[in-house]
């Protein structure tokens, strides 16, 4: 979808990833000439086959990882580094097991978010804040083993926004959660990237998945990779209308969508499957 911003808010250019292991010297081009923006309050979700370079790309732009050739930026600039304003979420929880929920959120403020100090009362009020947002008032003083896998993903999300990203890099966030739990929390994520809110309030997502249904729900393009080198193959725009609610399901544009993807990353697949 066209906006009246010159700039994109995330910009890959010719991107290519290596990877050379370290004892044998063996060389994996993991990602190659991957070219792509993505627009502030874009939902955009990843999708291909297992090891086309889909969490590669993902790390480059957490800046968890740098590229061998081209360039990744954000709003312009440069990534050299992870940084507040990019939230990261993978698919293994990765909470602090010691730490309540509340403590878990917090973790970010209290280890200071560049350029934002907050005071122990702001604090307070923003770990209640993104506790609430996410559904898990009153489960403040749990610990993580006390919570189901979907409780867990979102405290996981509560503290991802309570450090104010502006942009949401999720690494098959749903991907360990049972199905109805998937559904219930895709329709969740939506709400809190800002489906409701009007363009401008949104912030920017990517989201990886395995799952095409998941991905066409989600998404306001679908980003198809193939792999060996992992590329861009296809970038499909979901025109289905927003706010989406379990019923797009039924629409027969998801349908087609669905299988328009499927169609091309089935026969990769497929080999894949056989190789392993
Ligand atoms: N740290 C690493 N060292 C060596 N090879 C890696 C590393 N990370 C990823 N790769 C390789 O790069 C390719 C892409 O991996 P990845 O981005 O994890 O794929 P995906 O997320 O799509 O499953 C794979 O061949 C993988 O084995
Ligand atoms: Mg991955």
């Amino acid at each position: 979808m066209a906006t009246t911003s010159s700039q994109p808010k995330l910009r890959l250019r010719d991107v290519s990833k290596h990877f050379i292991a370290p004892r044998t010297g063996m060389r994996t081009l993991a990602v190659a000439n991957v070219t792509l923006d993505i627009e502030s309050g874009e939902f955009v979700c990843v999708v291909g086959p297992s090891g086309c370079g889909k969490s590669t790309v993902l790390n480059l732009i957490a800046g968890l990882d740098t590229p061998t050739g081209g360039t990744v930026e954000k709003d312009g600039q440069k990534i050299t580094g992870p940084g507040a304003d990019r939230g990261v979420m993978f698919q293994d929880y990765a909470l602090m097991p010691w730490q309540s929920v509340a403590d878990n959120v917090g973790f970010g403020l209290r280890h200071g978010t560049p350029g934002k100090p907050y005071t122990p009362a702001q604090r307070e009020e923003r770990i209640r804040q993104h506790i609430e947002l996410v559904g898990l008032s009153g489960s403040e003083h749990k610990y993580p083993h006390q919570l189901s896998g979907g409780m867990r993903q979102r405290v996981a999300l509560a503290r991802l926004l309570a450090n104010g990203p502006d942009v949401l890099l999720l690494d098959e966030p749903l991907g360990a959660l049972d199905a109805q739990t998937r559904l219930i929390l895709q329709v969740e994520l939506l709400r809190i990237w800002g489906e409701t809110q009007p363009r401008e309030q949104r912030k920017t997502a990517v989201f990886i998945t395995h799952d095409i249904e998941e991905a066409v729900f989600l998404a306001d393009r679908v980003v198809v990779m193939s792999s060996h080198p992992g590329r861009v193959r296809e970038i499909l725009p979901i025109e289905l209308p927003r706010p989406r609610d379990e019923s797009i399901r039924g629409d027969a544009r998801f349908g087609h969508y669905v299988e328009a993807i499927w169609n091309l990353i089935r026969d990769e697949a497929r080999r894949a499957i056989a190789a392993a």
